[in-house]
């Protein structure tokens, strides 16, 4: 997809703490890469020669953030409904129409400069792997282009033309999205998800879309329990979703019924920040053994922000998940949402995705909340950007 030529080897030495996700951080170590895998992991002085060197100089190395929940192709903003917001008005996701009337106004150029500018600044901030989503244009034609611009950034696209009914009558739609609207979107998506929440779909639509979706080959994921405690949660484990995202508000069976399941909770936090909601509580989560991810749902109504360290510090700061915990749902929390175990983690055969900080320790980007701290990006073990 990018089509850049990678590295053959690559050493990055002087490294303060590696965060592998592979068991504890190791100090004063080293990595080496081969084209686009990590090829070995250890401590300094014990390296292989490569072509290349990367002097970390102390700093700390850890795995790129995998962003498993985006909306970052649209047009618009919504930055009046934000100002409402905190001037006391609910979010309620009505303001969806709006980007949807914008989007289907835009020109493809339009959108993916857009997503462009979106995905670089997503990878200036540590992600590595972005799953993007449509769901702004709500009409056959507008939903396959939209999932066509998403696939120029990255495989993990997500068909959710079931965000909300955009006009007319609700079982016309869903007979809309699981019918043409899913055949022109499948051939360029590997995800299928609903918003099953007040106000958008009920179980059993968001039950039909999944099915739907799988007959065509899509995976499932959910919007889940965001607005109240509906039920998202109980519709994803039963499709044996790879995630049921947001998570705000969980009666004790949702809970019990995540644990007890494959599906991954990945939690927003963005969103109660951005719509003055009380946070998902991690620690439950967490406590009765559910695998928790982050992502940041960027978005131009509920969140939008591209920033996974602003992620990991809310979720430390406000969600008391601690930093390791934290870090680790931003990465491979992230991969197991997207059912990847090629990503998330620094271990030989792994994807050479990884960020060396401007600081000494992961514990930084919690610490030092907003600041810049994402020193270089190597992605498929090239440095840079694209
Ligand atoms: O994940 N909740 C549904 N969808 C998005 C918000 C979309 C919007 O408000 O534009 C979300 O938060
Ligand atoms: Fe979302």
């Amino acid at each position: 997809m990018s089509g850049r030529e990678p590295t053959v080897s690559l050493l990055v030495d002087r490294i303060g703490e590696l965060v592998t996700q592979d068991g504890p951080p190791l100090r004063d170590a080293a990595l080496v890469t081969e084209g686009d895998r990590v090829a070995w992991v250890g401590p300094a002085g014990r390296a292989p020669a490569a072509d290349t060197r990367i002097d970390a100089a102390g700093a700390a190395v850890l795995p790129g953030f995998v962003d498993s929940h985006t909306h970052v192709v649209f047009a618009g903003d919504r930055a009046s409904e934000f100002a409402a917001r905190m001037a006391g008005r609910p979010y309620t996701g009505g303001g969806i129409r709006t980007t949807v009337a914008a989007t289907r106004a835009a020109s493809d150029d339009e959108l993916r400069a857009t997503a462009r500018r979106l995905v670089a600044e997503a990878r200036r901030q540590g992600t590595t792997t972005i799953e993007i989503k449509s769901g702004y244009g709500l009409s056959v034609p507008d939903e396959a282009r939209s999932l066509r611009i998403a696939r120029e950034w990255t495989t993990e696209t997500t068909f959710l033309g079931a965000h909300v009914v955009p006009e007319g009558d609700p079982d016309d739609y869903v007979a809309l999205v699981t019918g043409p609207m899913l055949d022109a979107a499948a051939p360029h998506a590997r995800w299928i998800d609903v918003f099953c929440d007040r106000g958008a779909f009920d179980g059993e639509q968001a039950a039909a879309v999944l099915a739907a979706g799988r007959r065509a080959g899509l995976l499932p994921r959910v919007h889940a329990n965001q607005l109240e405690a509906g039920p998202g949660v109980q519709v994803a484990v039963r499709a044996d979703a790879a995630s049921a995202d947001h998570c705000t508000h969980l009666t004790p069976a949702d809970v019990d019924a995540l644990a007890a399941s494959d599906t991954v909770a990945t939690l927003l936090p963005g969103a109660e920040f951005a719509t003055r909601s009380p946070y998902p509580d991690a620690r439950r989560l967490l406590d009765a053994g559910v695998t928790v991810a982050l992502a940041t749902d960027c978005n131009p109504g509920s969140s939008y922000t591209s920033s996974m360290p602003f992620c990991i510090a809310l979720a430390v700061r406000e969600m008391r998940m601690t930093p390791d915990e934290a870090l680790w749902a931003a990465t491979v929390g992230g991969a197991r949402a997207l059912r990847r175990d090629d990503i998330g983690r620094l271990v030989p055969g792994a994807r050479a995705d990884l960020l060396i900080l401007d600081a000494p320790s992961a514990l930084h980007l919690a610490y030092r909340p907003g600041v810049p701290l994402i020193r270089t990006v190597l992605r498929d073990g090239v440095p840079g950007d694209k």
